[in-house]
């Protein structure tokens, strides 16, 4: 029963949930739920929304309509139920990018010690204690993009870690002022050592100039599939703006693609949106999605 099952997932909800459903995670990264979750630890519910689709998403099909049987949900719903409920290197992605939103915390109404040390950066607050503020969203801090203005710190990148052992890693997560455990629980911890081990140098992929080493036509057409839905064709339809204009999905490819490509790999943390890493996409996919969506309106 269960080959006929996967075939039909993956004819209808791979498309937007992935392969292994975990490209979209509903709840935050406190509590990751992914469709293999949902399926396990409420499948009345898991059964219901595959049967009449989830409201406010026209895309996802109501199975209902597509007549299947009985004996086709129960097949369905157990081999969602084999499907993973975690997915550590995207999960830890989207702690590096912003651990306090990833998991719902309080914002921070103190600066992080080891800020203290520098006197360049004059972000407070939350920024202070965002993985990517000190380490660089091209992971290599004082000796990337974050080697020169506002951003600067003279804190060191973390693409030395991808050598690094668990046990080392998690010991530099613990220690001193930099002591995160207090925050971040040990599977959160772990996630993030998970990212860590994986970073790799995106010199080949995004040039100095910002420019993105990618097929924008082909990026058009991944983009209309999987991004439309939410961005709107013109990637005007969410406004990620925090007080200065209007920051559009065009308008942060252009002024930071190597956070994009940080986004389009791991998901917005605390909001249900694409983690491309579980998709069936290569690299080169997504840098031909980021490629395309430099090219839409930036104001
Ligand atoms: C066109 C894209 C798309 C397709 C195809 C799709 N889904 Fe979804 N699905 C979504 C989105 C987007 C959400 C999350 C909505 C939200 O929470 O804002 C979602 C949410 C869900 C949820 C959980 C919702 C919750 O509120 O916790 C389940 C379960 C689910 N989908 C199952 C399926 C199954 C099973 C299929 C295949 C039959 C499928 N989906 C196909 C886009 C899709
Ligand atoms: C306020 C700035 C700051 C923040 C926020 C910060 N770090 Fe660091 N991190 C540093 C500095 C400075 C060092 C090097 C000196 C040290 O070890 O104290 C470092 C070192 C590291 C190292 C290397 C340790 C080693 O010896 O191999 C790793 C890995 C690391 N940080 C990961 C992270 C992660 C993951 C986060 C987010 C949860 C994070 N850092 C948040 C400043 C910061
Ligand atoms: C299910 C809805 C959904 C889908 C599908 C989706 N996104 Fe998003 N995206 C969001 C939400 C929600 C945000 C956060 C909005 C905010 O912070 O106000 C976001 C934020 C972003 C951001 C910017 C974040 C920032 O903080 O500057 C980028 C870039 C982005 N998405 C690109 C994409 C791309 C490319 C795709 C397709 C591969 C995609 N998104 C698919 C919902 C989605």
């Amino acid at each position: 029963m269960l080959p006929t099952a996967k075939r039909s997932i993956q004819k209808n909800c791979t498309d937007c949930h992935g392969p292994e459903g975990l490209v979209l995670n509903f709840a935050d990264d406190g509590g990751p739920e992914y469709y293999g979750t949902i399926a396990s630890d409420n499948p009345w519910e898991f059964v219901h929304k595959a049967r009449f689709g989830q409201p406010g998403v026209a895309d996802m099909p109501a199975l209902i309509d597509l007549g299947f049987t009985d004996q086709e949900y129960i097949d369905l719903l157990a081999y969602a139920q084999t499907l993973p409920t975690s997915s550590p290197v995207a999960e830890g992605g989207r702690l590096y990018d912003n651990w306090i939103a990833a998991i719902g915390a309080e914002d921070m109404t103190t600066d992080q010690p080891l800020w203290l040390t520098q006197t360049t950066n004059t972000r407070t607050g939350n920024d202070t204690w965002r993985c990517k503020e000190c380490h660089g969203w091209d992971y290599k801090g004082v000796e990337g993009r974050y080697g020169s203005g506002s951003h600067l710190t003279g804190f060191p990148g973390v693409i030395s870690s991808a050598g690094k052992t668990s046990e080392e890693l998690m010991a530099a997560m613990k220690t001193g002022d930099h002591d995160f455990s207090s925050y971040l629980n040990d599977d959160q911890l772990k996630s993030l050592v998970a990212f860590m081990q994986q970073v790799e140098d995106m010199a080949p992929y995004i040039n100095d100039d910002k420019t993105v080493n990618g097929d924008a036509e082909n990026g058009k057409v991944l983009y209309e599939s999987n991004c439309l839905a939410c961005h709107a064709e013109d990637g005007k339809a969410l406004d990620f703006d925090d007080g200065e204009g209007v920051e559009f999905v065009g308008t942060v490819s252009a002024d930071n693609p190597w956070e994009v490509l940080n986004k389009i790999q791991n998901g917005q943390p605390g909001e249900v949106m694409t983690a491309g890493r579980h998709m069936t996409w290569s690299i080169q996919d997504l840098l031909d999605i980021l490629s395309y969506i430099q090219t839409l309106p930036i104001e």
